[in-house]
């Protein structure tokens, strides 16, 4: 009669443990001189983007799999104004297109230590947009103020979508605050853009950021190395 083994069941266990034990140190992998702030979203089922102006959609930075899942860029800062303000920072906004619906995505801005600054992240669909004024303003704003994206001049470059397509999109707001006193009163009161890195990483099998899997094989291997090298301490000791 077949039985159970009880190490055989326990063993595919001990690997997804190991990981989730491990988690807690990935913060202190990240290099101390550049800041990282993210959100981290499920793409939106698909939807046609029709009701976005196209004016607006040509000049918005487009991140994605048809497009780029990174982009280097300067974000204009501001002070926040007062306490109850209720958008702390300078408004930016991208357009994250062409998703896999029902995919997580982990969505970081990274930014140099030397340029002190708070970020705020928020992901919204398009229908959420267009019924809420204030967004609607700011998206409008942006995209007015915003130079037209060089990477979007060609158009045969891109497998844009059109706007009547069905496609799992979001609209990304980047808030920019300064972060810092100067007495320089220049830098109070004109606080220059700030450099950063927007990345889009898509979670492998939703659990991991598909850029950290290379780190997580690593930490695997030097968490099986020192923990059998314990073992055989102990085994020393007794
Ligand atoms: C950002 O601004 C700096 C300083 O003005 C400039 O040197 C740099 O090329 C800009 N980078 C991008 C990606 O726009």
């Amino acid at each position: 009669m077949p039985t159970h083994n009880p190490h055989h069941q326990s063993k595919p266990l001990s690997k997804p443990l190991s990981l989730l034990l491990l988690l807690p140190f990935f913060s202190l992998i990240s290099p101390s001189l550049a800041n990282t702030e993210k959100v981290i979203f499920t793409a939106p089922p698909p939807a046609p983007l029709s009701g976005l102006d196209a004016a607006i959609h040509n000049n918005l930075p487009v991140l994605g799999p048809s497009t780029s899942w990174s982009v280097r860029t300067n974000l204009s800062r501001v002070f926040p104004l007062s306490q109850q303000d209720e958008e702390p920072g300078y408004a930016s906004w991208l357009l994250l297109d062409n998703l896999t619906p029902g995919q997580r995505y982990e969505l970081r801005v990274c930014w140099s230590a030397l340029e002190p600054t708070a970020f705020t992240l928020d992901t919204y669909p398009l229908t959420t947009i267009l019924s809420t004024p204030a967004l609607l303003q700011s998206l409008t704003q942006h995209a007015k103020s915003a130079t037209p994206q060089p990477h979007q001049e060609d158009h045969h470059d891109r497998k844009v979508s059109s706007p009547s397509d069905d496609n799992s999109a979001l609209l990304l707001r980047v808030l920019a605050a300064a972060d810092y006193f100067s007495h320089h009163s220049s830098l109070m009161k004109d606080p220059p853009p700030v450099l950063v890195d927007l990345i889009l990483d898509p979670y492998l099998y939703n659990v991991l950021p598909q850029s950290l899997v290379p780190t997580v094989g690593y930490l695997v291997v030097v968490g099986v190395v020192s923990c059998s090298a314990n073992n055989d301490q102990t085994k020393k000791q007794n």
